[in-house]
C-alpha cells in the first residue's frame, strides 16, 4: 500500500500535469489529489476530483489550500516555458522563480513531506557537449527559461542541504503526450506533427530537419516522476535535478517514421526563432546517474512512441493549452 499522502498540484491544467493529476488519483485515491492552475478547470482534472483555482504567485492563497487540507506533498508543475519566454523575459523570470520560492517556503515552514519540481534540458546551452551531455555539464543557458530553471535547480539544493526539505527533481527533454497540448516550448513540433499528421497529411515545421533534440513519451515521463518520488532518500545523491533521456531524434526521422503509418504524410521547413533555441540545447542525453540511483529505464522507442500517440491522436480531442513540459 502506498503511504497516505495529501498531494497538491499546481499547473494541473498543463501537459505534465494533466496526465501526473490521473497517475497519482490512480496510486494515491482520487481524493487524496488537489489539481490546481490559475484557469478554469479542465475536464480531464476537475471531473475526477478535488480542483482548485491557484494562483501559485499568491503566497497566503497558497498557504491557505496546504494548511486546509493537511497536504503533505507538492509537486509544482506551473512554468513559462522557453519560447514564451523570450517574448517577455522578465515575466517568466518572476513567474518561474517566484512561485517556486513561494513553494519551497511552505514547504520549509509547515513541514512537508516531499516536493517535486521539473527542470529542463534548457538548463544546458553553448558550453555543454552536444552528445550524451552529461550530469555535470556546464549550465549556461541561453533562455530565461534555462536560467529560472538553473537558479531554481540551486535553490531546491539550498533547501534541501539548510533546512533537510526532500525536494526532487527531473530535467525533462521534450515531452510528447496527446492528452494535453504543449504550448510554448522549443519542443512542442513533436506533439503538433500528431496532429497534423492525422487531420491534414502535412506539417509545417518550424525547426529544420536535422534538428536533433533530447525527448521523452509521456507515459515513460510520467512513471520516472513517480519513480523518483518513490525512491529510498539515501538513493537520491542529485538534489538539483536528474539528467533524463528517453529518445532523441531529428524532425525528419520523426517524420519518417510518421510516413510508416501515413504513407502521403507531407512536411516542409521553416525555422523560425526557435531554431536558435534547439542549436543551444544538447541533442542526447546521458542519464547513467538517473539509471544508477534509482534505476530509471525508458520504455518507449521512437517506433512506439509514434505507434501509440497516432493510436491516441485519432480518438482523443486535444483539450488544453499548457504551462510546462
Ligand atoms: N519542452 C521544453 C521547452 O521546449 C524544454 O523543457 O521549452
Amino acid at each position: 500500500m502506498a503511504d497516505k499522502q495529501m498531494i497538491l498540484v499546481t499547473g494541473a491544467c498543463g501537459q505534465i500535469g494533466t496526465e501526473l493529476v490521473s497517475a497519482l488519483r490512480v496510486k494515491y485515491g482520487t481524493q487524496q489529489v488537489i489539481a490546481t492552475d490559475i484557469r478554469d478547470a479542465t475536464v480531464d482534472v476537475s471531473l475526477h476530483g478535488p480542483y482548485y483555482r491557484l494562483d501559485v504567485m499568491d503566497k497566503d492563497a497558497l498557504y491557505k489550500l496546504v494548511s486546509q487540507h493537511q497536504v503533505t506533498h507538492i509537486y509544482h508543475l506551473a512554468a513559462v516555458l522557453s519560447a514564451t519566454g523570450e517574448k517577455s523575459p522578465l515575466t517568466a523570470w518572476d513567474l518561474n522563480m517566484r512561485s517556486l520560492l513561494n513553494v519551497l517556503e511552505v514547504a520549509r515552514t509547515e513541514k512537508l513531506k516531499q516536493v517535486f519540481w521539473p527542470s529542463s534540458i534548457a538548463v544546458f546551452g553553448a558550453k555543454a557537449p552536444k552528445e550524451s551531455c552529461p550530469q555535470y555539464a556546464l549550465t549556461v543557458p541561453s533562455t530565461v527559461y534555462g536560467i529560472s530553471k538553473v537558479a531554481g535547480e540551486q535553490w531546491c539544493q539550498y533547501y534541501h542541504e539548510q533546512y533537510g526539505l526532500d525536494v526532487r527533481s527531473i530535467r525533462y527533454p521534450g515531452l510528447i503526450s496527446y492528452s494535453a497540448k504543449a504550448g510554448g516550448g522549443t519542443t512542442d513540433y513533436a506533439v503538433d506533427i500528431f496532429q497534423q499528421a492525422v487531420n491534414n497529411s502535412y506539417y509545417h515545421c518550424y525547426l529544420l530537419e536535422n534538428t536533433r533534440l533530447p525527448m521523452l513519451y509521456m507515459p515513460d515521463a510520467v512513471r520516472a516522476t513517480l519513480e523518483l518520488m518513490d525512491a529510498p532518500a539515501e538513493k537520491i545523491s542529485v538534489r538539483t535535478s536528474y539528467n533524463l533521456a528517453g529518445i532523441s531524434f531529428t524532425p525528419q526521422e520523426l517524420a519518417a517514421v510518421i510516413t510508416d503509418y501515413i504513407p502521403d504524410f507531407r512536411i516542409d521547413y521553416q525555422p523560425d526563432k526557435r531554431q536558435q533555441i534547439a542549436e543551444s540545447w544538447p541533442s542526447s542525453i546521458d542519464d547513467r546517474q538517473a539509471r544508477e540511483e534509482w534505476g530509471w529505464k525508458p520504455a518507449f522507442d521512437i517506433k512506439a512512441m509514434t505507434a501509440d500517440m497516432l493510436l491516441h491522436t485519432e480518438r482523443e480531442v486535444i483539450s488544453t493549452d499548457c504551462l510546462e513540459s
